[in-house]
């Protein structure tokens, strides 16, 4: 059973917890399905959604998680808070947790600030992604896609290819599809590929075509230009033609091969914009994934909080 405060990343969590993240997330999934938007499991409780960074997908489904399972859902951007006044990252936590709030999800460009503001909080807190660090319940929903679409993750060959060094999202899923016994492929230009990643457990990949041999899901990554100090590679035109996947890559996966993307997406450059609206993308159903995610990970904390207290 999940018995932690927080959810941090998936680097210190356990196979069964993520399993069972992921069996909670796919009753909320079916839930949904059937209109369900008006629990009461977080009734009398507040979450506050704290994002230092831009986010559609992510900040957008926290708070409807929230507010569908009956908490009072508050949010605050970096823009427009104290914090551009000078404030501290522990003052804004310390001033939030006065506050008699019972989660903050929180994304930030600095890889650790979530597990600072949690070691200062008695709130729970939520990585919403930290720099270049994790992104958790992202890899959750993308191995909840999985899960559904596959029915499991064991032996499942996933294919990521894209901007790996500045992303938190390839670091997520590594540790989760790992500890759930997938095998990770990893394509991208030297200049994108991480230094050591390999001893993570990844396979680094010689060519496109390599990582998407006999593959069961591709997933394309963003190409991070707000994190890149430039020159990584010539263009984007170039990137995409020499390292983007298309159709002629796709012929090299296994026949019902799912193409994925974190979004948002940059249209042409990681994928083509044929696969990202053909039959064999879920990248839209991903978010109704996500949106399951935030909703089974509160849950969850929520219930130890409640036993814990
Ligand atoms: N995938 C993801 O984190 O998207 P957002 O930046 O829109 O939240």
């Amino acid at each position: 059973m999940l018995k932690r405060k927080d959810l941090l990343g998936l680097y210190d969590c356990s196979a069964e917890e993520i399993d069972e993240i992921l069996t909670e997330a796919d009753a909320m999934y079916e839930s949904l399905d059937k209109g369900g938007k008006c629990g009461n499991v977080l009734r009398g409780k507040t979450l506050i959604t704290l994002f230092y960074e831009n986010s559609t997908r992510t900040r957008t489904s926290f708070e409807l998680a929230g507010k569908y399972l009956g908490a009072h859902e508050v949010n605050i951007s970096s823009a427009a808070s104290s914090v551009q006044k000078g404030e501290t990252l522990i003052d804004t936590g310390m001033t939030l947790n006065a506050l008699k709030c019972d989660f903050i999800a929180i994304r930030h460009p600095m890889a650790g600030a979530p597990k600072l503001l949690a070691e200062h909080v008695g709130a729970s807190v939520i990585n919403g992604g930290d720099g270049m660090n994790e992104h958790p319940t992202q890899a959750l929903l993308d191995m909840l896609e999985m899960r559904r679409r596959f029915g499991k993750i064991k032996g499942l060959k996933v294919a990521i290819l894209g901007d790996i060094k500045h992303s938190r999202v390839a670091k997520s899923n590594l540790f989760g599809l790992k500890k759930l016994g997938a095998e990770v492929w990893m394509y991208s230009p030297a200049t994108l590929m991480p230094q050591g990643i390999d001893r993570l457990g990844a396979k680094i990949a010689k060519s496109r075509e390599e990582a998407v041999e006999g593959a069961d899901v591709v997933m394309g990554l963003r190409i991070q230009l707000e994190r890149q100090t430039g020159g990584l590679f010539p263009s984007l035109s170039e990137y995409s033609k020499f390292y983007g996947v298309n159709d002629a890559v796709m012929k090299y996966a296994k026949p019902g091969a799912v193409i994925m993307h974190p979004g948002p997406v940059n249209r042409g450059v990681e994928l083509t914009p044929a696969l990202i609206d053909g039959k064999s993308s879920v990248i839209v159903d991903q978010v109704t994934c996500g949106l399951s995610v935030r909703m089974a990970v509160l849950k969850l904390l929520s219930r130890y909080r409640e036993e814990r207290l």
